[in-house]
């Protein structure tokens, strides 16, 4: 039985960890943990498996029968809370991006080293089987010289609670790119077959809520923490690059808002044997350039975030490192990271 703390208390936690952890008898909820204490009573009253509220979360750190702990706060915050929650020696699983920066990551990284312990980072997408599916289909050679892979996380008006901690850098480290992209750029890296960057060439661009007050939307996720009286909005809203790795060149384009009325996220991965189009993230097709056939597999698509908690804590109990040991992911934040300098510089970053 693994006890756990959950510290932060919403929307991640609500739509996925607090579900999944509820469902795993081999997992017992001592604490949830919120700033805000209100959110954390409301979560008690609807996952009964939670046993304590509290709003500082030393007193989980301190704890001694507290296993691991879920830190779902905003990006600002993963680093001292995982930081903490390491020396205190308890395992950590940890929303992504790892935090706001690549060199505070490889910190992050080293002291779970150091202190011996399961440090995860949550790239829910590298648990889907169409993900899994393809990693090995290129391992296989199925689509020959894959030479590029183009991937688009596009959306109409649809920023993330607008002057809040999503649109504040010193809060987010980012807007699209490090919310989004993460997840497509992540998940490009792995299906390549954990492919190391070479270079990295970006632009990123604030247009669409310059008058924060005045900005239209259809749908603005997080609106809770919105604050476009007093609060920051100077994070990309959309953004563009090319990266080369040592497998596949990379062009992608993201916006959290455009004026085209279109959600488009998809990741095609071009081979001169074949081609396919994963559509984020679910399923995939893939036209045979031999045959010309383009066949549709089908499975179930699973619950990525009881995937992704089932294998941490496999990992705890079995002490094997798995696909989302922040070693794996380093990589994914080397680039995000990269893509800001060569936005901010102007200029191509090369390793
Ligand atoms: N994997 C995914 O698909 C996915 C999806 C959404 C969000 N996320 C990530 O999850 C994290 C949280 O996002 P969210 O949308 O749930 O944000 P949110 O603002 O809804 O919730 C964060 C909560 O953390 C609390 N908090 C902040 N600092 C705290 C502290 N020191 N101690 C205790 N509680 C604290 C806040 O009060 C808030 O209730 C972000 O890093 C985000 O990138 C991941």
């Amino acid at each position: 039985m693994i006890t756990a703390a959950v510290i932060g208390c919403g929307r991640i936690a609500d739509g996925a960890h607090l579900p999944a952890l509820s469902k795993m008898d081999n997992v017992r909820i001592k604490y949830a943990c919120d700033l805000i204490e209100e959110k954390a009573i409301a979560k008690k009253e609807k996952y009964p498996k939670i046993e304590n509220v509290i709003t500082d979360y030393h007193i989980a750190l301190n704890d001694p029968e507290v296993d691991a702990v879920w830190v779902l706060t905003p990006n600002y915050a993963h680093y001292t809370i995982t930081m903490d929650a390491l020396r205190a020696g308890k395992h950590v699983f940890c929303e992504k991006p790892i935090t706001v920066s690549y060199a505070l990551s490889v910190e992050m990284a080293d002291e779970a080293a150091k202190q011996g312990k399961i440090l995860n980072i949550g790239v829910c997408n590298r648990y889907h089987k169409s993900v899994e599916t393809l990693r090995e289909w290129v391992a296989a050679g199925k689509f020959g010289k894959l030479y590029h892979v183009y991937c688009s996380f596009r959306s109409f008006r649809s920023i993330p609670g607008l002057g809040g901690a999503f649109t504040t850098k010193s809060q987010s480290g980012g807007g699209v790119l490090i919310d989004w992209g993460i997840h497509f750029l992540d998940l490009i890296l792995y299906i390549l077959g954990d492919a190391k960057i070479e270079t990295a060439t970006c632009d990123a661009y604030s247009e669409m809520a310059k008058d924060m007050k005045s900005y239209k939307y259809r749908g603005m996720w997080a609106e809770d923490t919105s604050d476009v009286e007093h609060g920051t909005n100077d994070v990309d809203d959309f953004i563009t690059g090319y990266v080369r790795t040592d497998k596949s060149s990379i062009s992608f384009n993201g916006a959290w808002a455009q004026n085209l009325d279109k959600n488009e996220m998809f990741i095609d991965f071009l081979g001169d044997k074949g081609g396919a189009r994963l559509t984020y993230c679910g399923l995939f097709e893939f036209c045979n350039g031999e045959t010309l056939e383009t066949e549709h597999p089908q499975y179930d698509i699973p619950d990525m975030y009881l995937c992704e908690d089932r294998a941490f804590v496999e990992s705890l109990e079995t002490g094997v490192k798995n696909r989302s040991y922040i070693d794996n992911i380093l990589e994914s934040m080397k680039l995000l990271d990269a893509l800001y300098q060569s936005a901010d510089r102007k200029e191509e970053i090369r390793f």
